[in-house]
């Protein structure tokens, strides 16, 4: 009774929609491939489902573009093939219009893909209402708003594919190397990062904040997992309109048990250029078309003080006292004269936040680093944590913050404490740097900045 009702509802629905179908023979004859795998079915009838890209209409001849996830090929369809009212209805029919094709695949040396599909039958699973509104030459507003139907763009398929399999290459070699995902809450009640600022959430009748980063949680769960990883957007409140600031950024964030400042510089570096080098072998092609320059980071990367670069800095006739930041004029000069990626080490620790290791040999700098390309900046945060309770307690103080507000945080310290560290990775930087992408917006499928917070 309940499948007979569905199926009524079914029919209603379909009617409402206006789907119809435009096709002479059963549609369940052919064989159902995706557009990329046409090339090996040549001679044979099969069946794709996609959305209609570009249409060119000569005579009694309609020549269309149809795209699905995988590719683009041109579909032939003939008057005579599938007859006058069909043909008619095709021809009216506007791009992204979605359709179900049947018809025989013919080499074809000229046509994208080295084949195209003979129509025999035709079905609009559903027509484009309205006349798409991105075409050529696209405004970059029109691009942010309507950002919904810009991710159906082959440059932006093409982009989303290769993050998607970025995201699953870090994973796997993390999980290969013995970590656990560990999901940690996005809703929290203080800061991380004493720098960038929070967004702050009506929870309930308490304040609470979007998280800035994930890591005090990673902390915690290294006394249960010891190699922890999580892959989860952070929330930056910061007013920076430039090519490298999200609101809403995806970080990979890494932490370890028993792993020192020096051990993990030695760990970044390895997991980083296995990364990039087996992204780069399985998408060289589609890599090149974005960025014909890149070329994958080789070990070891090289590593400058803080003090170093600040002299350095001096030295190319930039005026910077030691104590303050770096920004961005000052990372461009260092990755450019020194190469890329480099590794700033031992940072001033005014400039850090509250809860990295001073450096024993020297404690007005912290044990930390930033990895930095170029124009990208900085790619990753981290560093060795402070794990003795009264020292992290007396940091919290000295920093401004409420101890109270990290009461659970420094129990971290209270029970079998040990030495630990980790980092964050930008991950749209990573990948708007290896592709060479004119903004971090576009490495990412919906982005969140300080203008754009819709679609
Ligand atoms: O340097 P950050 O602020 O460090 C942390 O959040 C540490 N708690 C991470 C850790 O040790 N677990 O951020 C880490 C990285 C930066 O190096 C940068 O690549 C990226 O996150 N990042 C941003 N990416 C896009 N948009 C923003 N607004 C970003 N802010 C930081
Ligand atoms: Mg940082």
């Amino acid at each position: 009774m309940f499948l007979l009702v569905s199926f009524i509802l079914l029919g209603a629905v379909r009617k409402m929609t206006g789907q119809y179908k435009m096709e002479k023979g059963a549609i369940n004859e052919a064989l159902e491939c995706k557009i990329s795998e046409l090339e090996k079915f040549i001679g044979r009838r099969v069946r794709i489902r996609g959305w209609l890209y570009v249409k060119n209409t000569v005579g009694k001849i309609s020549f269309l573009r149809i795209r699905d996830s995988s590719g683009i090929v041109q579909v032939v369809v003939k008057k005579d093939k599938v007859g006058e009212e069909i043909f008619e209805k095709m021809d009216k029919l506007k791009r992204e219009s979605s359709l179900i094709i049947e018809g025989v695949v013919k080499k074809d040396e000229r046509a994208p893909g080295g084949v195209e599909l003979g129509a025999e039958s035709l079905t609009v699973q559903s027509p484009s209402l309205e006349d798409y509104p991105l075409r050529k030459n696209l405004s970059p507003n029109l691009v942010w708003k309507y950002r919904h139907l810009f991710i159906r763009s082959r440059i932006m398929s093409m982009i989303l594919k290769l993050r998607s399999s970025l995201s699953n290459i870090f994973r796997n070699w993390l999980i290969e190397h013995g970590f656990f995902e560990v999901d940690a809450p996005s809703i929290v009640t203080a800061a991380t990062e004493g720098g960038a600022k929070m967004f702050e959430v009506k929870y309930f009748d308490k304040k609470a904040f979007l998280t800035q980063s994930s890591q005090f949680y990673l902390e915690g769960a290294i006394f249960s997992l010891e190699k922890v990883f999580c892959f989860q957007p952070s929330f930056r409140a910061e007013e920076s309109k430039t090519r490298r600031h999200l609101s809403e950024y995806w970080h990979l964030e890494v932490e370890a048990s028993n792993m020192d400042f020096q051990q993990l510089l030695h760990f970044e570096e390895d997991m980083i250029t296995s990364v990039i080098r087996e992204f780069y072998d399985k998408h060289k092609d589609e890599i090149k078309r974005f960025n014909p320059e890149f070329k994958p980071f080789e070990k070891p990367f090289k590593r400058i003080t803080y003090t170093q670069a600040v002299e350095l800095l001096k030295n190319n006739g930039v005026a910077i006292e030691w104590g303050k930041d770096l920004g961005v004029r000052e990372e461009k000069m260092i990755a450019t004269i020194l190469g890329q990626p480099v590794f700033i080490t031992h940072y001033p620790r005014q400039v850090r936040a509250f809860y990295h290791m001073p450096d024993p040999e020297n404690p007005s700098v912290v044990l930390s680093a930033d990895l930095i390309v170029w124009p990208y900046g900085e790619i990753t945060g981290g560093g060795q944590r402070i794990d003795d309770y009264k020292m992290l307690l007396e940091r919290i103080i000295e920093s401004g913050y409420n101890p109270d507000d990290y009461s659970w945080y420094l129990d971290l310290r209270k029970y079998g404490s040990v030495p630990h560290s980790g980092f964050g990775l930008g991950f749209e930087r990573l990948l708007a740097h290896i592709l060479n992408l004119p903004s971090i917006k576009y490495a990412i499928p919906y982005p969140r900045t300080q203008t754009i917070v819709y679609p």
